[in-house]
């Protein structure tokens, strides 16, 4: 039975990767900065599989350093951990928005790099990035959670690719809305035709670790949501900022 990490795991989708994650593995490694969340889902878990609970913050370079030296190797890593902050990017507090790259980016990549290539070593390995159909085009509003995601999205396929043959794989989640702690952190309520569209967390951490498991590229959960590539494939940069900036700008 193998050993998975996902990182924040203390609340949202991540919270649903550990419960659908947890009767497969026989370790299970949860990490987030909110201890006690983290103790109730070790306690909630418990009987099923062995959690280690390490609390870490991952806007830090000592706090990833801790998670991986408290991790040891894993045979699944879920780098599920990041945020966004709504507004104009000149309003907003710089580092603010600079622990978005933190945590998104910078964090994401140091882990996926690590395990990725302790998992080359060892011939197996399975790796879910989350991303957001936010990456697939630039949001005024939302500009540098956007531009994270991009970034998570387009690191995914490179590693896959690169890793093809090696028995490790890369998967990028592609999340549309789904209502978790994310709306209160960022500051941005769902609307009418959100809310609408939004899939339960538990249904988009299914969907997701059988991607995962599956070694699929890419999944994006939920029919609707899987227009946004395409749109953002045919319709011309301008037209696209025109419809994100007025359904994001006028809340
Ligand atoms: N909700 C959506 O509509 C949506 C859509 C597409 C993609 N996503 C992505 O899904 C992922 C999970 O978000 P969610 O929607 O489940 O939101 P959430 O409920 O707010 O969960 C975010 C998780 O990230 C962790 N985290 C944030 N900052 C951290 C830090 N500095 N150090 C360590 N952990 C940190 C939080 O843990 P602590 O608070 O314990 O630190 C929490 O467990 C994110 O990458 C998000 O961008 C969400």
């Amino acid at each position: 039975m193998p050993s998975a990490l996902v990182t924040g795991a203390s609340s949202g989708i991540g919270l649903e990767i550990s419960r659908v994650l947890a009767p497969m593995v026989d370790r299970l490694v949860v990490t987030g900065r909110q201890v006690e969340a983290l103790r109730d889902l070790e306690q909630e878990l418990g009987d099923i599989v062995e959690v280690e609970v390490i609390v870490a913050d991952l806007s830090t370079e000592s706090g990833v350093d801790s998670l991986i030296g408290g991790a040891g190797d894993v045979d699944l890593l879920v780098n599920n951990a990041g945020y966004g902050l709504y507004g104009r990017l000149v309003d907003q507090d710089p580092d603010g928005v600079l622990g978005i790259v933190d945590v998104n980016v910078r964090a994401l990549t140091r882990l996926g790099h690590h395990y990725a290539a302790k998992m080359k070593a060892s011939g197996e390995g399975r790796i879910l990035n989350v991303a957001s159909i936010a990456a697939f085009q630039p949001g005024p509003g939302l500009a540098v959670y956007c531009a994270s995601k991009a970034y998570v999205l387009s690191l995914s396929r490179a590693m896959s690719a690169e890793l093809r043959g090696s028995g490790v794989t890369v998967t990028a989640l592609c999340p549309g809305y789904v209502e978790t702690g994310f709306q209160s952190t960022s500051g941005m309520r769902l609307t009418g035709v959100e809310i609408w569209s939004s899939l339960p967390a538990s249904s988009v951490a299914k969907k997701a670790v059988r991607a995962m498991m599956r070694g699929r590229r890419e999944v994006i959960p939920g029919v609707v949501n899987w227009f946004i590539p395409v749109f953002a494939r045919i319709l011309p940069i301008r037209l696209q900022l025109m419809i994100v900036k007025a359904s994001l700008m006028l809340r």
